[in-house]
């Protein structure tokens, strides 16, 4: 018996965009564009993007603090269309892309919690470049089944494990890589499966600082942090939108080659942030 063949080609991979879901998306919508000081424009069926220097978000309507899908942009045609032949052969269900913002060819497949992970091409990378470059990074989510998400993500999507949190032998969080950035998706164990947060990478301690004075300005207390991770070892502050939702501003985030295996950390406090107190979601 020969074992099965490893999933191909996700690497380099980027978060691209995420939708946001709100039973009223436009003020939601309006919420993330004077975050980020960024452009918000409407989109056909009730959804809104809010776009501006690396970084783009739609905002539909949906379950107050969901979000049904988050978007990981490929380098070429031929890397997504090696990448679906891959995963048609491991047999992974392929559905049509729900996002406005990738090219035809953009496909959709289902993680073990129902959320939808987007392969594409952007269709017309348009930035504003005129505001404050932040990228958006990585999508974190809570979830009810790590194990189960971490195998999923890792064995059958491809993407290469950075870092795991353990307790008593049980995964309290994995962390996940799809190109030299320590991770592009998280998943930390919780009572309930839900989203938990996005980060935009602002690229120095000063940015933080100027992105922390931003938010005094807006009247929007940090909610965590100012910190650095144990597992990323990235600098970090974490605000929360009108939902609830987390939004974090991260910098220096670690690189790594693709073949690094994946580190252990301890379940406590310190590993989610070295300089003090954590957000323990289980
Ligand atoms: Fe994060």
């Amino acid at each position: 018996m020969t074992a099965p063949e490893a999933p191909a080609g996700l690497w380099p991979a980027r978060l691209h965009h995420l939708r946001r879901d709100s039973t009223e998306p436009e003020t939601l919508a309006r919420f993330y564009g004077e975050l980020l000081g960024d452009r918000v424009e409407p989109l056909p069926g009730s959804q809104w993007l809010v776009q501006g220097h690396g970084r783009r978000l739609v905002v539909g309507r949906g379950a107050a603090g969901a979000v049904p899908y988050f978007a990981l942009a490929l380098r070429d045609a031929a890397q997504l269309a090696a990448y679906a032949a891959a995963l048609a052969r491991l047999g992974v269900a392929r559905e049509p892309s729900p996002s406005p913002l990738f090219a035809p060819g953009a496909f959709a497949v289902a993680d073990p919690d129902g959320r939808r992970i987007v392969f594409g091409l952007p269709v017309l990378d348009s930035e504003n470049e005129k505001t404050t470059p932040a990228r958006l990074q990585h999508f974190v989510c809570a979830s009810t089944r790590v194990p189960e998400m971490l195998a999923f993500y890792r064995d059958t999507l491809g993407a290469c494990e950075s870092d795991r949190v353990l307790e008593n032998g049980d995964i309290a969080a994995a962390f996940l890589r799809s190109d030299p950035e320590h991770h592009s998706f998280a998943t930390f164990r919780a009572p309930e499966s839900r989203a938990d947060h996005h980060s935009y990478e602002t690229g120095s301690w000063n940015a933080i600082r100027d992105w922390g004075d931003h938010m005094a300005k807006l009247r929007i207390p940090l909610w965590w942090g100012p910190g650095r991770h144990g597992p990323g070892n990235n600098l970090f502050f974490m605000i929360e939108d009108p939902e609830g939702h987390k939004v974090e501003f991260s910098a220096e985030l670690e690189l790594m080659t693709q073949e690094a295996p994946f580190r252990t950390w301890p379940h406590e406090q310190r590993t989610l942030n070295l300089w003090g107190s954590a957000w323990m979601r289980s």
